[in-house]
């Protein structure tokens, strides 16, 4: 039983470590560099170090478990872990309250100055109190009133504000306050509240949801906030979340009400910093990938994971917040930009139409790199989009030393080919634990300079930087130490390294995208020298060196000078659509304009897919 090893998977951190079994799981988990809290010191009194165990055998709860945790938590796998010890294989998942750092998540992308036009807009009525000769029903009152102060036309108002309409008019002496969106009363509030009117615009990404508090009357972002996205429990991809959730209704329900329970957690959040209460919030709108947005709405998914991968819809949508379980104002609506197929989502309109993709001029691709990297090519007025499936590699997963952007994660790396030492960045100058995205294409983008792997991503097995093990595996050492004190013996495996199924996996995800780009730029009709523009979109994409980009062969080599950085283009789109009629409008034509190319039915697509995974060859780094 002793000092086996067994392999431990932390979400949402994207940490994996081997480690001797047993081993007590707050110890385990801290020792690999990821901080959990725990207020009492591993008394199992706090209640602090909470975590939910995903994969392997939930252990027994224990009497103080019993007494700090409740029923159904205990239920559904929550522990404590400086309880229990690891004993097998096992998945954990860390919720963000246990977690003492945030992670690193970029949550907003360039701001862009458009018009506002109030979709609710407020109006501050004094209503003639009814009388025995005046004895007209309240909400025709209301809908008169409105009318003849600001001629505005109220024809319905939402049933439970009508449930709570007479107490309100009542207790505030007949001073009210209507909301009204689009000739319905969604919302009446006590006195004049008509300096006040919020909305959120929320980005659910398949890792990560981001969430802008905005002013809807100054169209201002005025906070935002970032969480992981829970569902990483049921599934790292897209894909294997479609299956979790295909089983059964039970779990199509639980990825639902898990992510519903993010989002309210962050909408009340964002009230609570800025003086505000959730029923403030006036409308939401919500951009995402078609399996997300399908996930939020709690619709089948099946049909996504199956060929050709049809969506349940590709109408935008407007749906009661309080049918879907997000607690906003009472008759608060949630609009849902459209989506286009099965792999492509709300959130690639929403980066076509903040990035100004969609009227650009010349030859211009979108990119917004993630799990599923989603391109979008605008050529002589023409939208074309394509799916790659570029998987986690860039996340960290399927790496040896991979992690999510963490504190401590290698974010840059430069090798100095005289010495082979690397010179590493940590995510906030913290030891280094992993490796994340960002550095692992720096890192495979300099070994590649330094000629210690060559373009067929093969190490040069006859370079001095590289150390081999006794089984003749290679791999490069990424701590700058390892090189002071070199006994030229090869280092156990516990020191961060890049070993050869690493360079594999991002051959095979930069390989995805690149054959992506290179499908859309044929079946344009034009080649990489017609490039005019990429925008670079997405949390990851803020972070890469584009110079690396190209370095790898992910992009063809076009100068650095048409390549921008646009950080979350899909949360800006989302805010615009929030602050305007107009940009719903465009967010819809762009919609039904954008052609979706399905990438495996190319004849060309293996033939560029076996080009793609290759390395530039040394004369062409740049
Ligand atoms: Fe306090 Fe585990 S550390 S309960």
């Amino acid at each position: 039983m002793q000092n086996e090893k067994i392999a431990i998977e932390i979400e949402p951190i994207g940490k994996r470590f081997n480690l001797d079994r047993p081993a007590n799981m707050l110890d385990a988990i801290r020792n690999a560099g990821i901080g959990i809290k725990s207020v009492c010191s591993g008394k199992g009194t706090c209640g602090k170090c909470r975590i939910i165990i995903t994969g392997g055998t939930v252990p027994e709860a224990t009497d103080s478990e019993r007494r700090i945790l409740a029923k159904d938590e205990i239920a559904h796998g929550v522990r404590l872990a400086c309880q229990h010890d690891f004993m097998e294989n096992t998945s954990a998942y860390i919720p963000a309250s246990s977690l003492s750092e945030e992670q690193k998540l970029q949550i907003t992308g360039q701001e862009k100055s458009i018009k506002v036009e109030q979709i609710v807009k407020k109006y501050f009525l004094k209503l003639e109190r009814a009388t025995l000769e005046d004895v007209k029903a309240d909400f025709n009152r209301i809908r008169d009133t409105l009318f003849s102060v600001y001629s505005v036309r109220a024809d319905c108002i939402d049933y439970e504000v009508l449930k709570k309409m007479p107490e309100i008019i009542r207790k505030n002496r007949w001073e009210i306050t209507a909301a009204v969106r689009k000739n319905e009363i969604v919302n009446i509030e006590p006195g004049d509240t008509t300096g006040k009117n919020y909305g959120i615009a929320i980005d659910l990404g398949t890792t990560k949801i981001a969430a802008l508090l905005v002013d809807l009357i100054t169209g201002k972002t005025i906070d935002k906030k970032g969480v992981m996205n829970p569902q990483i429990g049921y599934g790292e991809d897209v894909m294997s979340r479609i299956n979790f959730a295909s089983e059964s209704t039970e779990n199509l329900i639980k990825t639902k009400k898990t992510v519903t329970d993010s989002i309210n957690f962050l909408i009340s959040g964002l009230c609570k910093n800025n003086g505000l209460e959730s029923v403030e919030i006036s409308e939401v709108t919500l951009v995402g990938n078609t399996a997300m947005h399908h996930l939020f709405l709690g619709l089948p998914v099946k049909q996504l994971g199956l060929s050709p991968f049809p969506a349940l819809t590709s109408d935008s949508l407007e749906i009661k917040a309080r049918e879907l379980g997000i607690e906003i104002s009472t008759g608060g609506y949630i609009y849902l930009i459209p989506v286009v197929a099965g792999f492509i989502g709300s959130d690639l309109i929403a980066m076509v139409l903040a990035t100004d993709l969609y009227k650009m001029k010349g030859n211009c691709i979108g990119i917004d790199i993630g799990t599923n990297t989603e391109i979008a090519l605008v050529s002589k007025g023409n939208l074309y989009s394509v799916s790659t499936a570029s998987g986690p590699a860039f996340e960290g997963a399927h790496i040896r030393y991979g992690m999510r952007a963490a504190p401590g994660a290698i974010e840059r790396v430069i090798i100095d080919s005289n010495d082979c030492k690397p010179r590493i960045q940590t995510i906030d100058d913290k030891k280094p634990v992993g490796i994340c995205g960002s550095g692992i294409l720096d890192a495979v983008a300099e070994l590649l300079k330094a000629g210690i792997i060559n373009s067929h991503g093969k190490f040069d097995k006859e370079n001095r930087c590289i150390c081999i093990d006794s089984l003749g595996n290679a791999r490069y050492v990424l701590l700058p130490d390892y090189y002071d004190d070199n006994d030229e013996t090869c280092p156990s495996e516990d020191l961060i390294s890049i070993n050869q199924k690493d360079i594999v996996e991002i051959q095979l995800a930069k390989g995805a995208m690149r054959t992506g780009i290179e499908i859309l730029l044929e079946y344009a009709g034009i080649d990489f020298r017609d490039i005019d523009k990429i925008i670079i979109a997405g949390a990851f994409g803020s972070y890469i060196d584009p110079k690396n980009v190209i370095n790898i062969g992910m992009f063809p080599n076009i100068p650095l000078k048409k390549i921008s950085q646009v950080g979350n283009a899909a949360s800006t789109g989302a805010k615009m659509v929030l602050i305007s009629e107009k940009q719903r409008k465009t967010a819809e034509d762009i919609g039904k304009k954008i052609r979706y190319l399905e990438l495996n039915v190319f004849p060309s697509f293996s033939e560029h897919f076996a080009q793609s995974v290759q390395f530039p060859k040394s004369e062409e780094i740049i």
